[in-house]
């Protein structure tokens, strides 16, 4: 029997990358590849790549620049580039860095064996299609290893929004949702394989249409799977918010209360030239809702500081808005022009203005972060375990809020769903005493 060779991914960007990068993984296993944590002695290395802000995509050529000598080390050894920079860049980026053997695109990685052949034969592969047949059907079925007990899995992808800053519609293309019969058997499979807990993913989750009752619909079929005990799903947009998946969030006990609803200003002028098709008052008015369902839901947004025409006024209105919601977590970027978006024309902000706003802006949020983390002393919420802390040998796991939670003197396994009662707050985690 023959060795097998070795495979070093490399993760950038969001969540969806993360499910990607597993996908990839899994389909290279068919071609005798075994998954490596060094890429030192790799055969192939792929570097799985985000397009969204320019810092992550020039990130892709630095990171090759560091891997080209091994080539000279390893003569078999061949580089990939996957994910929204290989879609956005496709060739450019053998130009720009011959090394690179492969550039395939998010939506043609199951293609990904054939294009290894080539190239180990000698010859370089390019695959940014966009193609026809259905990606999920054509990747072979997931194999029965044991898995970790929280799992990402897609149902939607690509996204008809076109906000004016946002390369996702060029780099994913049009929303595709997986059909909700091929969600529940992969959901069935990772159960078997010990999942407790699923994140359905989509770059615009809650236009989900794989359902005939939509993403509340997929929620509620999931929920009655036999071992599914939690389900979260990101990330959202406002104008998908519809009544059946707010009344979802007070219903169905496995839904978590956490939600990613990202609003990206609190300013109209912005708003719209961003073309969010939205306001402020009605965002504001939908958490509302969203809260009356489900009271203690913690929310999670994303802002973008220095859009282009942003007055001070118009960042105050965002710091008005953050400070109505109080979120338990938000992520906050300066803005980034993209090539081939419709904003990349506009003039921009002065650079330290738009440093200074984000830093006011980002201050705020770790304040209203940290008041919420604080709160939660005293109270008790449920933890899955995930892993043994490698500093305290203590387990580790999230709360349904998504906090992560050190449980000591746990008793649980890895994998089991544990009551505990918050006992101290620090900046990143909580701990907490095991109650069972
Ligand atoms: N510049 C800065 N931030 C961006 N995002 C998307 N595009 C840009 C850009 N051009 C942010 C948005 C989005 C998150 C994933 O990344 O806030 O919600
Ligand atoms: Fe990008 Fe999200 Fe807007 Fe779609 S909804 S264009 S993914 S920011």
């Amino acid at each position: 029997m023959t060795a097998p060779k070795k495979l070093f991914i490399k993760t950038y960007g969001c969540q969806m990358n993360v499910y990607d990068s597993e996908r990839m993984a899994e389909a290279m296993g068919g071609q005798g590849y075994v998954e490596t944590q060094s890429p030192d002695d790799a055969d192939m290395i792929l570097l799985n790549t985000c397009h969204i802000r320019e810092k992550a995509a020039e990130k892709v050529y630095s990171e090759l620049g560091r891997l080209k000598p091994l080539k000279a080390k390893n003569p078999n050894l061949k580089i990939g580039v996957a994910g929204c920079v290989a879609q956005a860049e496709g060739e450019e980026i053998m130009r720009r860095q011959p090394a690179v053997d492969l550039v395939v695109g998010p939506q043609s990685y199951h293609r990904l064996p054939q294009m290894e052949e080539r190239v180990r034969a000698g010859e370089t592969a390019l695959d940014t299609d966009f193609p026809e047949e259905d990606k999920f059907e054509r990747l072979k079925s997931r194999p029965k290893a044991k898995r970790a007990p929280a799992a990402f899995l897609t149902v939607q992808e690509g996204c008809d929004k076109f906000c004016a800053f946002c390369v996702v519609p060029y780099t994913r293309g049009a929303e595709v949702s997986r059909p909700a019969a091929q969600v529940l058997q992969e959901t069935r499979d990772l159960v078997e394989r010990g999942v407790r807990e699923v994140t359905l993913l989509g770059q615009n989750v809650n236009a989900y249409h794989g359902h005939d009752g939509g993403l509340a619909g997929l929620i509620r079929d999931l929920a009655q799977v036999d071992g599914l005990e939690r389900i979260r799903y990101t990330t959202s947009h406002p104008n998908d918010m519809d009544d059946a998946l707010i009344a979802a969030h007070g219903e169905v006990p496995e839904l978590m209360p956490y939600l990613h609803l990202p609003v990206q200003s609190g300013s109209d002028h912005i708003l719209k030239r961003m073309n969010r098709s939205h306001t402020a008052e009605s965002y504001l008015k939908l958490i509302e809702r969203i809260r009356a369902a489900r009271p203690d839901i913690v929310m999670s947004g994303d802002f973008i500081v220095g859009f282009p025409e942003e007055t001070d006024a118009d960042f105050e209105a965002t710091m008005e808005l953050v400070r109505q919601v109080k979120y338990g977590y938000a992520y906050s970027f300066k803005y980034s022009a993209r090539p081939g978006t419709p904003a990349a024309e506009r003039a921009t902000v002065d650079a330290e203005v738009a440093d200074a706003r984000l830093q006011r802006l980002q201050a705020l949020i770790t304040q209203h972060q940290r008041e919420i983390q604080d709160s939660m002393v005293g109270r008790d919420v449920s933890v899955l375990l995930e892993r043994v802390g490698r500093e305290t040998g203590q387990m580790v796991g999230k709360s349904e809020y998504l906090h992560s939670v050190h449980v000591e003197n746990c008793a649980g396994q890895i994998g089991d769903i544990v009551n505990v009662r918050i006992v101290e707050a620090k900046t990143n985690s909580l701990t907490a005493r095991h109650l069972d």
